[in-house]
């Protein structure tokens, strides 16, 4: 018994080394050769990654769901992918040039148990298609964002598009936030509703002519009444595709729009004194 109990205790140290060997995650293939630094060369920008605060609040303003498909252009390890799936349930893509970049950022994604819903793409974010995204993350540079511009105006109104650091020109973004001293900026896509159309309520009732004009998000405009006066806009937004407008109608009551453009189609909803009605519209 006295020579057992040490080699029982040595049976356990080893036992316990076995089991902690066991409990590291397995250094993936590739890992050991290449180790990123901060600030290295990018091809259009460096390396830094955004911190961990920050990328949850970014997907958080952007109001990620399991339903949505997020791309981060320029993805570096893969960090805001990986907890867009992760945190969120979400589908998401990693544009990344540098491949060693890349292939480090899948190796992070199959660690985080994630890798069915991650994909890391080695490409040019100039060159790859990202239109079909709902939600669009960066931390690229203000002249790179001005590029990816037109593209992004282009996509599926109320795509949510969250930045890092820069601003997207005089395009002014939807709400800003700020987090362990690190600025960033959520836009969501509107809809293009500048130019006229001729709304009706279904029941028959009202009827006049929408002229609205446009600048990003924000809007403006006039509702030219079946006398043929333009009553002015007394307020008017769009947040993605919902449009909303008040003005003064023939009868000197406030009328309120509240409504969905869909193309050259809009359709919701106009309200007086609480009583609401259903309005449809189309481009004249
Ligand atoms: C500032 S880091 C941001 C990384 C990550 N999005 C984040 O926020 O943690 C920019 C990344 O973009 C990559 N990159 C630079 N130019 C690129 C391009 N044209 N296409 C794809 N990736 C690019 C760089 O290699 C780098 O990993």
């Amino acid at each position: 018994m006295i020579v057992a109990r040490p080699l029982a205790a040595a049976l356990a140290i080893c036992l316990s080394f076995a089991t902690a060997a066991l409990a590291q995650p397995k250094p993936e293939h590739g890992d050991e050769v290449y180790q990123p630094s901060v600030g290295q060369a990018g091809k259009d920008v460096i390396w830094v990654p955004t911190p961990d605060s920050l990328v949850t609040q970014m997907l958080q303003a952007a109001k990620t769901t399991k339903d949505d498909l997020v791309f981060d252009l320029g993805s570096g390890d893969g960090k805001i992918p990986i907890a867009a799936a992760k945190q969120y349930g979400a589908k998401s893509v990693g544009i990344e040039y540098n491949p060693d970049m890349a292939e480090l950022a899948r190796r992070n994604a199959k660690r985080a148990g994630v890798d069915n819903l991650v994909t890391i793409i080695t490409g040019d974010i100039f060159k790859e298609d990202f239109t079909r995204a709902t939600v669009v993350t960066m931390y690229l540079l203000p002249d790179l964002n001005l590029k990816l511009r037109p593209i992004i105006l282009k996509m599926k109104p109320g795509t949510r598009v969250t930045s890092h650091q820069f601003h997207m020109g005089d395009w002014d973004p939807d709400e800003s936030f700020t987090q362990e001293y690190r600025n960033a900026y959520l836009w969501i896509v509107p809809a293009e509703v500048a130019g006229e159309w001729q709304i009706r309520e279904e029941s028959g009732g009202f009827q006049g002519t929408l002229s609205l004009s446009q600048r990003y998000q924000k809007v403006g405009g006039t509702l030219t009444l079946p006398n043929g006066k333009p009553q002015p806009l007394l307020g008017a937004s769009l947040r993605g595709d919902k449009l909303w407008f008040s003005f003064v109608d023939g009868e000197n009551n406030l009328r309120t729009g509240t409504v969905t453009v869909a193309g050259a189609k809009l359709f919701g909803d106009l309200s007086l004194s609480g009583r609401t009605t259903n309005v449809t519209g189309a481009r004249k």
